[in-house]
């Protein structure tokens, strides 16, 4: 067969493709390749917040803001789209390089970061295996064992991580606290590495240095779709603090000689506190060769702690969300056309609305850009609690298709 001629415009996912850094970021430890899988780049979209159905919006109207979305849920199918497919660029193309047969990651059992792992995995044809945190991790192996039962099942991210036959292993969340997540991918990679296979980790979310260049490429992205216009506020939800560390240090160095032009950065914490975030970020940023005073940790701290406003957004807690939360997502769906997830985007925009009703004048004739990480996967596990409000705003009626009215 002849190949296609390469300068079709057709990209191959296990192609290493040399990497030149935005001329922003050029100081930082630059990776020499990355793989082409997203779908690049993703569009910024004005939401209508005049619209006249509209209500999630009205303090926006009351302010004159405009509202930009950065719709990285586009930035793949529903197997790979979301924010972590920016950074598996980076994470696989360093897998490929170093000669590896297989990956293990680990998160929560309707991970994003590990669905997105498994089927870009199977697209460079390297074996995914996933450590999924479960309260049934004890259940599902008993029904294995004592009915030969597979009771895991197939809700959400997990059908996908199945449909694309990613190997899982679970543990419990106690498991999960007492040991980390480090401790438990290095077993996985033991186990598998005792068979011969050559593994490659990659820690939850693909939070490292490495995979954070997703997140400053995304700015360099950004930065020329804006051509110049000023965005006001930036604001995301932070889970691991890879994507707010790429997008907080990416715009740091990228308005470096344009100061009055940074965006105030807002991270939506959506599973721990402030503190811990800004611990993370400073140390992922540390890694990556970022530095300022005198390159110690503190100084990058005070520099973060300068650039970014981490906000409380876990609410009940990771995954877990109220009932507002929830009604919220769902005016915002009717509204827009746009479905944020429960456990991310939805929480983390729910979130900043009220940052904005309690701060207005912070906010009044501003461009406020929220950058939507995807994540709708996640809305299955939430159908219990959302669907008594759907059934009321998405009526089912039966056709009356013979005119004799119906019995
Ligand atoms: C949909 C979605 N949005 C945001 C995040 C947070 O990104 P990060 O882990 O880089 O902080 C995640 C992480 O899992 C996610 O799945």
């Amino acid at each position: 067969m002849t190949r296609l001629a390469s300068s079709l415009s057709i990209h191959s996912p296990k192609k290493l493709i040399p990497h030149s850094p935005p001329s922003f970021a050029s100081k930082l430890n630059v990776p020499k390749h990355r793989l082409r899988i997203a779908n690049l780049p993703t569009p910024i979209q004005e939401i209508d917040v005049d619209s006249s159905n509209s209500n999630v919006f009205e303090i926006f109207k009351d302010l004159n803001v405009q509202f930009l979305m950065k719709r990285d849920d586009m930035s793949g199918g529903v197997e790979l789209g979301g924010n972590k497919i920016r950074k598996l660029e980076f994470l696989l193309a360093d897998a490929l390089e170093k000669g590896c047969d297989s990956v293990v990651t680990i998160g929560g059992e309707q991970s994003n970061h590990c669905r997105a792992t498994a089927a870009a995995c199977r697209m460079v044809n390297i074996e995914p295996h996933l450590i999924l945190r479960t309260r049934r991790a004890n259940q599902v192996e008993k029904d294995k064992c004592e009915k030969n039962e597979d009771s895991f099942g197939y809700v959400g991210n997990i059908l996908f991580d199945r449909i694309v036959g990613a190997n899982i292993h679970t543990c419990t969340p106690g498991e999960y606290g007492r040991f980390g997540s480090n401790e438990l991918v290095d077993r996985v990679c033991k186990e598998l590495s005792a068979e011969d296979k050559k593994v490659y980790p990659i820690p939850v979310g693909g939070s490292n240095a490495l995979g954070t260049w997703g997140y400053i490429e995304a700015v360099g992205e950004l930065k020329s779709q804006l051509n110049g216009e000023k965005v006001d506020h930036v604001v995301f939800a932070c889970g691991s603090g890879g994507t707010a560390t790429g997008i907080a240090i990416g715009l740091a160095l990228a308005f470096a000689n344009d100061k009055e032009n940074l965006p105030q950065i807002h991270a939506i914490g959506v599973c721990d506190d402030p503190d811990y975030f800004y611990n993370e970020i400073s140390l992922i940023a540390k890694d990556m060769g970022f530095s300022v005073g005198d390159g110690s940790i503190n100084d990058i701290k005070d520099f973060v702690e300068n650039i970014v406003v981490v906000h409380q957004g876990k609410g009940k807690g990771y995954a877990a969300s109220t009932q507002e939360e929830l009604d919220f997502i769902l005016q915002f769906s009717i509204q827009t056309g746009i479905v944020l997830d429960p456990v991310y985007s939805g929480k983390a925009l729910f979130r900043f609305m009220q940052e904005v009703k309690n701060n207005p004048n912070d906010y009044r004739d501003s461009r406020i850009m929220f950058w939507h990480t995807g994540g709708s996967l996640g809305a299955y596990e939430k159908i219990e609690s959302m669907k008594q409000n759907m059934n009321i705003s998405s009526p089912i009626k039966r056709m009356d298709v013979y005119g004799k009215g119906l019995e």
